[in-house]
């Protein structure tokens, strides 16, 4: 059995604001394996994003164990987890966080100057990743010269340029017509049955989460279920094959049961830990 790709064992995360403390995830538990294909789910403000940007390393847990590509998040210094992420993790949001200035083939090509990439191969193989996302013939154009589902393609591109295991989508259709959507959502579903990258994304849509493998319900920072699927029907339906009783608490496959972790206190998960390399240019 290989590693996972990203394990979490009963993780909090509590914002601190203004005096309030909001636990945005109260002991979360999942085990993401090579390949999967996943859709979040639930309420606004139920923690997906929060979820989400613990997965990928963005923010660390308050409390829990948080296991990104077999690494510990809690042994490693902030640089050191912006590289794992680098390695590991690709990001897809619902705004496109594209650089406004920069060539839509540049923007590709970011993540692997943090690889210490050279110039040339970046290029290459930005170009031959925004190739597979159907935008062969749109290289030197830069994000406001690009159509919505163009630009979202980009960012597919540059979250895939590294070749991470995981490919998180935080509602990656949000912002496109339905039309276009489709479109996105059909490429993320090829790019995950032919690279083998796992893909995580959080929806508000029903039957886009009907189409995933699997579905987590997330309520009130706990995972109320979570699922697997057959792919799905042609009626879309899809037939469960296995089914947590729902309304649930527990854990598809958390392994290992570590103590309780109170919300909050270490003062240690509060600001970032490191932008995104396109969050801190221009
Ligand atoms: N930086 C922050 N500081 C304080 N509270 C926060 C912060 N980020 C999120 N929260 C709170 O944590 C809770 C979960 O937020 P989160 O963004 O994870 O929800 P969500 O499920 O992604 O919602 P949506 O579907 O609206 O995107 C919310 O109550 C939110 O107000
Ligand atoms: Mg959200």
């Amino acid at each position: 059995m290989t590693v996972p790709a990203v394990e979490a064992v009963d993780v909090w995360r509590t914002y601190e604001l203004d005096g309030v403390s909001v636990s945005a995830l109260r002991g979360v538990s999942l085990t993401i394996d090579q390949g999967e294909y996943v859709a979040v789910i639930g309420p606004s403000g139920s923690g997906k994003s929060t979820l989400m940007h613990l997965l990928g390393g963005l923010d660390r847990p308050s409390g829990g164990r948080l296991v990104i590509g077999g690494r510990d998040v809690t042994t490693l210094t902030a640089p050191e987890l912006a590289t794992l992420r680098n390695e590991t993790i690709g990001f897809v949001f619902q705004a496109f966080h594209l650089l406004a200035r920069t060539s839509a083939v540049d923007n590709v090509a970011l993540p692997l100057v943090y690889r210490g990439v050279g110039a040339r191969q970046r290029r290459e193989r930005a170009a031959a990743m925004l190739g597979r996302v159907g935008l062969g013939h749109r290289l030197h154009h830069r994000p406001n010269q690009l159509s919505g589902g163009e630009q979202q393609r980009v960012a597919i591109a540059r979250a895939l340029v590294t070749e991470p295991a995981v490919l998180l989508a935080d509602e990656p259709t949000g912002n496109l017509d339905s039309a276009t959507g489709e479109a996105v959502l059909e490429l993320l579903e090829r790019l995950n049955a032919e690279s083998g990258v796992a893909l995580v994304m959080v929806t508000h849509d029903q039957e886009v989460a009907a189409r995933a493998h699997r579905r987590i319900a997330v309520r009130d920072g706990l995972i109320r279920s979570d699922s697997l699927h057959d792919r799905p029907a042609s009626d879309g339906s899809g037939v469960p094959a296995t089914l947590d009783p729902a309304p649930s608490a527990e854990p598809r496959s958390a392994s290992g049961s570590g103590p309780g972790h109170p919300p909050g206190g270490s003062g240690g998960a509060t600001g970032a830990t490191g932008r995104l390399p396109w969050e801190d240019a221009g």
